[in-house]
């Protein structure tokens, strides 16, 4: 029996005064490499917001966006998952190319100005494979699903009809789109029915396809030569995406069972990775490099914590800076999107775990992912490294903050969904003003439109403005702001 859906309120909080907040854990120094510390433990971890330019470049509207973040002066902040390759992939930020360095240069040198110098800025770099929109069945079965022999075999068999196997294509075509579902089902493999139902996705075992089958020989060059380009464009590290639904959390996860050496065991699901982190490392010397993954896949078969936590002590004996842990996020289990739409990795329950709301199971979502860091932490001390641990998910008070730091559960602590509805909370914490702090209510408005890959705003900023102010951008229906409203005490 699934457990019963709990609502959460918001946890009680009792703001520090500027003295207690400058007695505790957060508001002090970590370093994060041989070059970079942070002047504080706050950090907001990356979130897409979907205001590049459609091929990938940085606009005015990434500019404001980030500028708004800097003012509240994190000690760092992640910039957005931002794609290696040089291929169009919508408005999401790319680092494939070195035309995109000066774009990224005036971005850097936009958080620095924004932060008074205070904010430490990293850039996450991601690759991912390809997933297709979910097609109308008629584009489906009309163009899409290859027709060989093979499906014609299926076909004949499973709907007695001989005469499918020589049949002319648009025959086939058309008697499968005629079908039943349960003619459909008895007819496609189980790919040819998750591309139907979900859009095609490209797996890391997909070996039979050449550029999926040569990730190991590809992906190291284009980690080190993004990495390059987000250090000659001025940032102060990168962070290697290894989380969630992509490329390289796949090589990592349970489910990979390629048995070129890179899959199936733990070591062979370990070595890209690690080749991807030495590459990095031998291109960009003592540039801050550090990786966020997963403490935990929280799907069917995937990858658990105790296999989660060797892996952060062999990416901090491999060198990294810092080890940022998140959870879950997968396509396994994400819901079926709607014709047109894309599969988004944080609808199923693995989504969920990954940005927890307070609609959920009886644990809420607050500090729900903390036990994951501690768990790394306390591996990567068993082995002798002092690599930090950043901890994220449903943290959004100082009391929780410093209980982290306090129990050594981690050495940072980020907040993304809470700095989104108030960028300057940190600041108003660590100055005695909690009081004024814009609280996250953890529904989830913002990541429904970053699942409709709509301009990224949180539901308590649109009333603090007057529709057709010229002073305000705004989303293209004129509704909403597209940054956090300024702090009026700040
Ligand atoms: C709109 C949105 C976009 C996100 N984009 C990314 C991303 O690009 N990379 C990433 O690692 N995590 C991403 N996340 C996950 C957050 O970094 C964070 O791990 C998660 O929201 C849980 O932390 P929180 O409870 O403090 O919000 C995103 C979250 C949101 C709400
Ligand atoms: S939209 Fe909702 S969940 Fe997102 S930041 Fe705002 S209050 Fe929090």
């Amino acid at each position: 029996m699934s457990e019963p859906r709990v609502h959460h309120p918001l946890l009680p909080a009792r703001w520090p005064t500027a003295e207690e907040a400058a007695q505790g854990r957060w508001f002090t120094p970590v370093r994060l490499g041989a070059r970079v510390v942070a002047a504080t433990r706050t950090w907001v971890p990356a979130m897409v917001p979907w205001r590049a330019s459609d091929d990938g470049a940085v606009t005015d509207d990434v500019l404001d966006w980030y500028r708004r973040f800097a003012a509240g002066r994190p000690g760092v902040l992640v910039v957005e998952a931002t794609g290696i390759r040089d291929v169009p992939s919508g408005p999401l930020l790319r680092v494939g190319h070195d035309r995109f360095v000066p774009g990224l240069a005036r971005l850097a040198a936009a958080v620095r100005e924004a932060s008074g110098g205070a904010t430490r800025c990293f850039v996450q770099v991601i690759d991912f494979l390809s997933i297709r929109r979910r097609p109308a069945p008629e584009a489906y079965f009309g163009r899409f699903l290859p027709v060989t022999d093979d499906l014609r075999a299926r076909a004949a068999r499973a709907l007695a009809r001989d005469d499918l196997r020589t049949a002319p294509e648009a025959d086939v075509r058309a008697r499968l789109l005629a079908a039943t579902r349960a003619e459909v089902e008895a007819v496609l493999d189980a790919r040819e029915l998750e591309a139907l139902d979900r859009g095609a996705r490209e797996r890391v075992t997909d070996v039979h396809l050449p550029h999926v089958r040569d990730l190991p020989r590809t992906l190291p060059g284009r980690f080190a030569d993004a990495a390059a380009r987000v250090r000659d464009a001025g940032f102060d590290g990168v962070e290697l995406h290894f989380a969630h639904a992509y490329t390289m959390a796949s090589f990592l996860s349970r489910l990979n069972t390629r048995t070129d050496g890179y899959g199936t065991t733990f070591e062979g699901r370990l070595r890209l990775p690690l080749e991807v982190i030495a590459a990095v490392r031998a291109r960009v010397g003592d540039f801050a490099v550090g990786l966020r993954f997963l403490g935990d896949e929280a799907i069917d078969g995937g990858t658990r914590v105790d296999e989660a936590a060797r892996f952060g002590a062999a990416f901090a004996r491999a060198g990294v800076d810092f080890l940022s842990v998140s959870k879950g996020g997968k396509f396994e289990d994400a819901r079926a999107p709607r014709v047109g739409e894309a599969a988004y990795p944080y609808t199923g329950p693995s989504g969920h775990e990954c940005m927890p709301t307070v609609r959920g199971d009886a644990r809420g979502p607050f500090g729900r992912n903390v036990p994951l860091a501690a768990a790394v932490r306390a591996a990567v001390r068993a082995a002798g490294h002092a690599t930090p641990v950043v901890a994220a998910g449903g943290i959004a008070t100082f009391e929780q903050a410093e209980a982290v730091l306090a129990a050594g559960h981690a050495d940072v602590v980020a907040s993304a969904r809470q700095t989104l509805a108030d960028p300057d909370w940190f600041e108003k914490v660590r100055t005695g003003r909690g009081a004024a702090v814009r609280r996250c209510e953890f529904t989830n408005y913002c990541e429904g439109l970053d699942q409709r890959h709509l301009q990224v705003t949180c539901k308590l900023w649109d009333k603090a403005f007057t529709p057709g102010d010229p002073t305000v951008r705004t989303s293209p229906d004129g509704r909403r702001r597209l940054v956090a409203p300024p702090d009026p005490g700040g």
